[in-house]
């Protein structure tokens, strides 16, 4: 089995949930406290052990490659005002990261089918950053570690109150341990009350390719936005898809009440 080395980072949505601080400013790149979002996401799987980023930006989104790219005009004035200690801000030592433009707001799974010539045939990690995850290991690492004992496809998931549902997918599982578990499907924000269960997925996966494929297959259906749960549920039949419950504690950054919760919980660690 190949190893997981390279992360997707899908962050080309519109953000309408937070309108309209990400009019001119991508979600991604608010701060939580001192550190826009996606490095949040990019440290996790670095500490993970991720060799290779693919950022998948919208056209309008600029703030998030100028953020990683080296900028010799910040580095000058740091060097003349004396704050010398401050340098690696301006020229970030990111190594390995690719941006690729998504040509418009077509969906997640569009964004990650967008990277299918850098992913290659080898299995991925994707990280939504606007989930952040506050724990002592990091998130994308669990996952990992189910990939290379079971293969296939590895879905982060979380208890998830009735009420809430409706604004997850939600798994239907076969097998059931504390952690760890088979999934045989994933309904998309079920109407209240039908629920399979009460695990919804949490914005980090490790996808095989052949997900791939079968997103391939979905951008051939004319006007439809392209899910990624369904090219999941479909790569599952043969592959198998894992369900993991996460042991930090996860934050909506996309909504206005995770990213306060977020701020308040990060800021007094
Ligand atoms: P969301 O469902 O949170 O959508 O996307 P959004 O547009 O970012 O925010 P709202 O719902 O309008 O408030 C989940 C993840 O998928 C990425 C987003 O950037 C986010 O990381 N995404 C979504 C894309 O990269 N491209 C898309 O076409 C849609």
């Amino acid at each position: 089995m190949k190893p997981v080395r390279k992360a997707v980072l899908p962050v080309a949505g519109i953000g309408t949930r937070f309108l309209p601080a990400t009019k001119a400013v991508p979600k991604e790149m608010l701060p939580l406290v001192d550190k826009p979002l996606i490095e949040y996401a990019i440290a996790e799987a670095r500490e993970a052990g991720i060799e290779e980023f693919i950022i998948v930006t919208g056209k309008n989104k600029p703030a998030i490659r100028s953020h990683f790219e080296p900028d010799q005009r910040l580095e000058n004035l740091l060097r003349e005002a004396g704050k010398e200690d401050l340098l690696h801000y301006a020229s970030p030592a990111y190594k390995n990261l690719t941006f690729v433009e998504q040509p418009g707001p077509y969906g997640l799974g569009h964004a990650i089918w967008w990277t299918r010539h850098l992913v290659g045939d080898e299995p991925f990690a994707v990280l939504l950053p606007d989930d952040v995850i506050m724990s002592k290991k990091p998130c994308i690492g669990e996952l990992i570690s189910v990939h290379n004992e079971r293969g296939g496809n590895v879905i982060a998931l979380e208890q998830v109150a009735p009420e809430s549902a409706h604004l997850y997918g939600i798994v239907e599982t076969t097998s059931h341990s504390e952690r760890h578990m088979e999934i045989s499907n994933i309904v998309e924000k079920p109407v209240l009350g039908t629920a399979p269960s009460n695990l919804g997925i949490v914005g980090r996966y490790i996808l095989h390719p052949d997900v791939m494929e079968n997103l391939e297959r979905d951008s051939r259906l004319p006007n439809t936005e392209i899910q990624l749960t369904n090219a999941i549920v479909a790569s599952g039949k043969s592959k198998g898809t894992h369900g993991v419950l996460i042991s930090g504690r996860r934050f909506d950054c996309g909504t206005k009440r995770g990213y306060l919760s977020a701020t308040i919980a990060f800021a007094l660690e």
